[in-house]
């Protein structure tokens, strides 16, 4: 099956609530896909103030409870969302977390949080989906990289090498699903306004900003047009590729 309207198909959004995953979740919902909100407990009410936003397309927006880092956790809530919905045909691996500090000062606990979450959390949640997406013979996953896992950041060597890693398994799930018309891709954002951004002190947000050719944050908005680009019906040739929403920061 390969073209249907959007109204027929079936989003996950890991972390999908509020920032990146937020605006992902918001649009898709608006175009008229069915959206399958995977948080924490805390983003259940954070999905209710999404769904406030969305009037018409509220009915489209549903929260499953999960942590991206537990295998467990991940195939109870796919096959929870493929018995309501009956499909799975986009993936948006979103949900990550920063435990930043130096790799001195960083402790093995930091390490191993930012890899649980950011690196395997995707691996589980490809693992979970991809029987789905294969018997449908369709399936988009995009996973949300980093400009610091392209071109590393102070402080950050966790969540660097999550990001990085992120990339290379973007590009072997791509080589090992093209044949039955998935597609798989990255997106690597700058620094984008949201809570996570907002954590780091100001100094380090001028000094992004001051870095970056656009001489501003991005939107969370601007990386879910993206998103929506790549997931779309015509996008079947566009597999294993890595794109940029940086304001030029890194290219
Ligand atoms: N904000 C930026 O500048 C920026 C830049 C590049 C990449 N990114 C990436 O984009 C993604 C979204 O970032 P954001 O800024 O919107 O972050 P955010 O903190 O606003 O949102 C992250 C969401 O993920 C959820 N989450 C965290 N851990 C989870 C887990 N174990 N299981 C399920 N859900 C979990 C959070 O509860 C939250 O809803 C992240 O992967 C981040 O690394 C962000």
């Amino acid at each position: 099956m390969s073209s249907l309207p959007l109204e027929k198909r079936v989003a996950v959004v890991t972390g999908g609530s509020r920032g990146i995953g937020g605006a992902i979740s918001r649009l898709l919902a608006e175009d008229g896909a069915t959206v399958a909100v995977l948080g924490l407990p805390i983003d259940r009410e954070r999905t209710e103030t999404l769904r406030l936003h969305l009037n018409g397309s509220a009915p489209r927006l549903h929260f499953y409870e999960g942590d991206v880092g537990d295998f467990g956790e991940c195939r109870r809530a796919v096959e929870g969302i493929v018995a309501e919905h009956g499909r799975i045909d986009y993936l948006v691996n979103n949900a990550g977390i920063t435990r930043d500090h130096t790799v001195r000062k960083m402790t093995v606990d930091e390490w191993q949080a930012v890899l649980q979450v950011n690196l395997s959390g995707p691996f589980f949640m490809i693992k979970a989906v991809l029987d789905t997406m294969v018997a449908q013979q369709f399936g988009r996953i995009v996973n949300i990289s980093s400009v610091v896992g392209q071109g590393g950041n102070f402080g950050q060597a966790n969540y660097a090498a999550a990001k990085a890693g992120l990339i290379g398994l973007t590009k072997t799930v791509a080589l090992e699903v093209a044949k039955n018309r998935i597609t798989v891709n990255a997106v690597a954002p700058g620094f984008i306004d949201t809570e996570m951004t907002k954590a780091m002190p100001s100094e380090a947000i001028e000094m992004a900003i001051s870095q970056t050719p656009k001489r501003r944050l991005g939107q969370p908005e601007e990386v879910a047009h993206l998103v929506r680009f790549l997931i779309d019906d015509n996008a079947g040739y566009i597999t294993g590729a890595v794109y940029n929403v940086n304001g030029g920061w890194y290219m």
